[in-house]
């Protein structure tokens, strides 16, 4: 693995997932298919349970009941460190807040997976991690650290370091949230040449207009049920639960 050639996606299927925090139901029976190289938005109000569901499918959270498919391998609440370890290295996650490791430069976080778990050698993991920055236009930051960089340029920094262990799955939470509307439009390019490479995406998003062009399936996330799911145009344009017609009435002013 020297370049930084994506591997096509694998299929989400979430069935049954029930998540509780002591005895608060956050997750109370989910249930959601996302085609291999497909993406679905996930949009809802605030405490639904979105991030919740994706630190879930990260193997971030564990879960009490239902089962999580990633491709061909299915995990359920009592899943053990093996899979768990493969489910990391299958799933890419970016956040709102970037999480770059501040005292390393845009390249040595890009290849520092690549590199001490991959076990590339350095001139390897830095071929790859330069590849990668290129693809997300930050190949000209390579030596910049993290606090120097503004937050569209962190954040694209943050979708290369999710690719560098080339991963089936990129589940996105917010990551435009914190961004002005020039910077995210940058952003969000990014992820739409992300997707035209076949990956699978779940991502959250507020953004309703990116969700209804770039997402395939949609799914609102309220009190931690699915309200509604479908075709992302369909489902944003005629809903047909009342739950996600007074969501999008509010969010789209
Ligand atoms: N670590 C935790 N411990 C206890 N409760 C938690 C924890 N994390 C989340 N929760 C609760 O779970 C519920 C769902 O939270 P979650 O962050 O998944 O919502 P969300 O849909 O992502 O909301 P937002 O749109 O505001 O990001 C909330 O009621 C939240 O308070
Ligand atoms: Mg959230």
């Amino acid at each position: 693995m020297t370049t930084a050639s994506p591997r096509s996606g694998i299929g989400i299927g979430i069935n049954g997932l029930a998540k509780r925090f002591a005895d608060r139901i956050v997750l109370d029976g989910v249930s959601l298919d996302v085609p291999a190289g497909s993406t679905m938005a996930l949009i809802g109000p605030s405490g639904g349970g979105k991030s919740t569901l994706l630190r879930c499918l990260a193997g971030l959270e564990p879960f009490q009941q239902g089962t999580v498919a990633i491709g061909e391998r299915t995990l359920s609440a009592d899943a053990n460190r093996q899979s768990l370890g493969w489910l990391r290295l299958s799933v890419g996650m970016i956040f709102q807040d970037y999480q770059l490791f501040p005292h390393m430069s845009a390249l040595a976080n890009v290849s520092a997976a690549p590199r001490w778990v991959g076990g590339l050698s350095a001139a390897a993991a830095r071929d790859l991690a330069m590849d990668l920055l290129r693809k997300v236009g930050m190949d000209g930051h390579a030596a910049a650290f993290p606090g120097s960089l503004s937050g569209g340029q962190k954040q694209r920094v943050a979708i290369a370091r999710a690719l560098a262990m080339g991963p089936r799955v990129l589940l996105c939470d917010e990551i435009t949230a914190a961004l002005d509307p020039e910077t995210k439009s940058d952003v969000l390019a990014v992820l739409e040449e992300i997707q035209r490479d076949g990956l699978t995406i779940m991502m959250v998003t507020h953004e309703i207009g990116f969700a209804r062009r770039a997402a395939d399936r949609v799914a609102l996330l309220a009190d931690g049920r699915v309200a509604e799911t479908g075709d992302a145009r369909e489902v944003i344009d005629r809903p047909s639960s009342e739950r996600t017609s007074r969501f999008l009435a509010k969010v789209m002013g």
